[in-house]
């Protein structure tokens, strides 16, 4: 593995051992052998603002702190959300597959058409910082806005006219779906094979979440049968592995995780990290610390 990937598993035991703090990038799995490794450490300050690749609460039994990176992605998140659904929904990918392989005969009134954004219906699952982010900007290009949470967001619902609503609704009436669940065990493949089957033949499913919210093989399985219009994948349930069988579709758009890919976004996670460190073992309190 090239420089600027993550550490083998093996590498990282061997040089842990003394620590008294790690930075761990979202692909660190940070599990109970790799904490017991560590005799001395105080904090492990994760480079993402998902944590499901850390044992927190094993780690909070030794009294090691676990810090995120919270906000300072929220935006760029939210771009490579809309992103994907306007890929998606206008056939981005196909449209320049068309164009690379030297196919594109000229303009024709029924080449690739999409589907427009205004005054469709966008569901926001899980309405936290970075699916707010997402439904503004759907709100900018005409969206209707629906979402679901664990509470209501009135201040969401007055600046964009969103509605609260069950996840079935949310799944049965959106005509675009953008996931932002966190990954634990309620959410799990929330997105099962019966709600798959909840989603309209036209809808659009987007995912910057995390792989595992999604049942993958299902969702293969509807987008190949065309019983949804298209998916935007920046996760996948077994990452980096990408299942063989995505790749052969024409109506999804593959990112390889980019969601916080940006130079102003990666630095500011890095230096957030390092001053979560820096308290820590200075004996402050960390800044973004995981409850
Ligand atoms: C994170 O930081 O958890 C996100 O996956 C960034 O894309």
């Amino acid at each position: 593995m090239g420089k600027g990937y993550p550490i083998p598993k093996k590498e990282l035991l061997k040089n842990i051992k003394d620590v008294s703090g790690i930075i761990s990038l979202l692909s660190d799995k940070i599990d109970s052998s790799v904490i017991d490794s560590m005799s001395n450490c105080k904090v492990i300050a994760n480079y993402a603002v998902g944590f499901n690749n850390i044992d927190v609460q094993y780690a909070r039994q030794k009294g090691i702190t676990v810090t995120n990176t919270p906000d300072v992605l929220t935006d760029s998140t939210a771009d490579v959300a809309m992103g994907l659904a306007l890929a998606c929904a206008r056939r981005f990918y196909e449209g320049e597959n068309l164009v690379r392989k030297n196919k594109f005969k000229g303009w024709a009134p029924k080449l690739l058409l999409g589907i427009e954004l205004k005054n469709k219906i966008f569901g926001i699952v899980g309405a936290g910082r970075i699916g707010i982010a997402t439904a503004i900007r759907a709100k900018a290009f005409g969206c209707k806005i629906i979402y679901t949470s664990n509470s209501a967001k009135k201040d969401f619902e007055v600046s964009t006219g969103a509605k609260k609503v069950s996840l079935n609704t949310l799944l049965k009436k959106a005509d675009f779906i953008s996931l932002h669940v966190p990954m634990n065990e309620k959410t799990f493949h929330l997105l099962n094979k019966e709600r798959l089957a909840l989603l309209k033949e036209t809808a659009v499913l987007i995912n910057t979440a995390r792989g595992e919210v999604v049942d993958e093989k299902e969702l293969i399985k509807i987008l190949k049968k065309k019983k949804i219009f298209a998916a935007g994948f920046d996760v996948y349930e077994n990452e980096p592995a990408i299942n063989p069988k995505l790749m052969k579709l024409n109506n999804v758009i593959l990112l390889p995780h980019l969601g916080s890919a940006t130079f102003e976004t990666r630095e500011a996670m890095a230096l957030l990290a390092a001053k979560n460190v820096d308290a820590v073992l200075a004996g402050r309190k960390p800044i973004t610390p995981v409850y």
